[in-house]
């Protein structure tokens, strides 16, 4: 997620964050869907930060990425897209909120990198790739998914059988996802955030592991369920757990842990 001041407070948590079984039972919207996440948006002037994900920035610095097609999927306000579109990459953000697309195109205005998005759903976006003369499936060098706990598509194989259908030969999926629940999060039904936290809730998904409630992949486990989503083969690059430090919301330094995994298609 994108470093940053602006974000919601504790007592107004993102979409996720919150525990299966408990707040997201109260919510009106059903957990991970379009709806709540257009809600999510739509309840604050900025979400993120506006800053790209740093783990994103290292892993494209250290491999020294080559510019060439990327996607970022579960794009959010943009951040990341407009990072790479910045450094000569031909940047696509895909994303399920309007609200979010629109702040990601406003930004591309705003600072004038060009960059595309898109308001759409990964379980589905590339099935209509005959109204785009770009090819989709197989098409980018680079795909990204900062955060992308998600139900859509619904379980973590398909997921990864999604994200690494779109890579093109001899390019790479890059995947950063929460391994653990920050401090303030763990023992309440949701937990609050600064800009610095994304949503964790719902990933009940094979290989995973739980936390007071949470699951979580591993990058091990999702490089095993890329390996078996049958979309070529692959190399695992990096498969890691950083430690990355934020301001919790009571304005005290926390660590938090990132699974990383940087997946090469052959
Ligand atoms: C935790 S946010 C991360 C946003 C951004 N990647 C970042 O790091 O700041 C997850 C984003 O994924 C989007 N998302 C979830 N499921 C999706 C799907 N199936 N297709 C496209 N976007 C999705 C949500 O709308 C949300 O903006």
């Amino acid at each position: 997620m994108t470093d940053g001041p602006a974000g919601p407070s504790a007592d107004n948590a993102p979409a996720g964050w919150t525990r299966s079984g408990s707040a997201a039972d109260h919510s009106p919207t059903v957990p991970g869907s379009v709806a709540e996440w257009e809600e999510h948006y739509s309840g604050a002037e900025a979400v993120w930060s506006g800053n790209p994900n740093a783990a994103l920035v290292a892993v494209v610095t250290e491999f020294d990425l080559a510019p060439g097609r990327s996607l970022d999927v579960g794009c959010g306000e943009g951040a990341d897209v407009l990072w790479l579109a910045g450094r000569g990459w031909q940047a696509t953000g895909i994303d399920l909120s309007e609200t979010a697309i629109a702040r990601a195109r406003t930004a591309a205005e705003r600072t004038g990198i060009r960059a595309d998005f898109a308001v759409a759903n990964l379980a589905d976006w590339a099935d209509d790739a005959d109204e785009d003369s770009r090819p989709r499936r197989g098409g980018f060098d680079l795909v990204t998914g900062c955060f992308l706990h998600t139900r859509l598509p619904e379980t973590r194989d398909e997921l990864l059988t999604r994200l690494g259908e779109l890579v093109a030969p001899g390019g790479r999926l890059v995947l950063i996802s929460h391994a653990g629940v920050p401090p303030w999060a763990a023992g309440h039904g949701h937990a609050g955030t600064d800009a610095h936290e994304h949503e964790a809730d719902d990933c009940s998904h094979d290989g995973g592991h739980s936390h007071d409630g949470f699951d979580f992949s591993t990058p091990e486990a999702d490089f095993a369920l890329l390996e078996a989503g049958g979309t070529g083969v692959w190399e695992l690059n990096l498969g890691e757990t950083r430690t990355r430090s934020v301001t919790g919301p009571d304005g005290t330094p926390v660590d938090l842990e990132d699974g990383l995994l940087v997946a090469r298609k052959v």
